[in-house]
């Protein structure tokens, strides 16, 4: 079982990535449910993309801050990526919801994955820890059943 073990982020990487995220949730759009997250994700090269959750009236079309993050990272051309920064208002860190993890899993079966919490220490995680068995690209690369 996922067990959530707390540490000061100790190297200038994750600091700057952890300093991103909690950044990242002042742009948050949440008058709904009041909760601000950030994400902030740094791709092979080092450039850091940061989003925030954006919710909408309609409810559906609200969209998390990880997919923000990821998705500004793709449109500016960039699809690998060394690690991911989580932050929000909660008190306990905010682990990212299924969907998410999904959209993650696009780009990279095993992403380290920060989980901050509101006073900044963060629970290292992983990809392949928070979506074991997942489904992804090279899924689909497997021969298919003759129609
Ligand atoms: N939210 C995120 O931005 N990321 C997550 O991983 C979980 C939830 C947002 C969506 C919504 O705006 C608010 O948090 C409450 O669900």
């Amino acid at each position: 079982m996922f067990q959530f073990t707390f540490e000061e982020p100790s190297d200038p990487q994750s600091t700057e990535l952890v300093r991103c995220s909690l950044e990242a949730r002042e742009n948050s759009h949440s008058p709904y449910s009041k909760l601000r997250v950030g994400a902030s994700i740094r791709a092979v090269g080092g450039r850091i993309f940061s989003g925030c959750n954006i919710e909408s009236c309609s409810f559906s079309p609200t969209i998390c801050a990880e997919r923000v993050a990821v998705a500004s990272a793709v449109a500016a051309g960039y699809t690998q990526f060394e690690a991911i920064a989580i932050s929000s208002d909660l008190k306990e860190a905010i682990t990212p919801c299924g969907v998410c993890r999904q959209f993650m899993r696009e780009f990279s079966k095993d992403l380290p994955i920060l989980l901050v919490r509101s006073d900044g220490m963060i629970c290292r995680t992983d990809l392949t820890e928070l979506l074991p068995g997942s489904f992804g690209p090279d899924s689909l690369e497997q021969p298919h059943r003759a129609a």
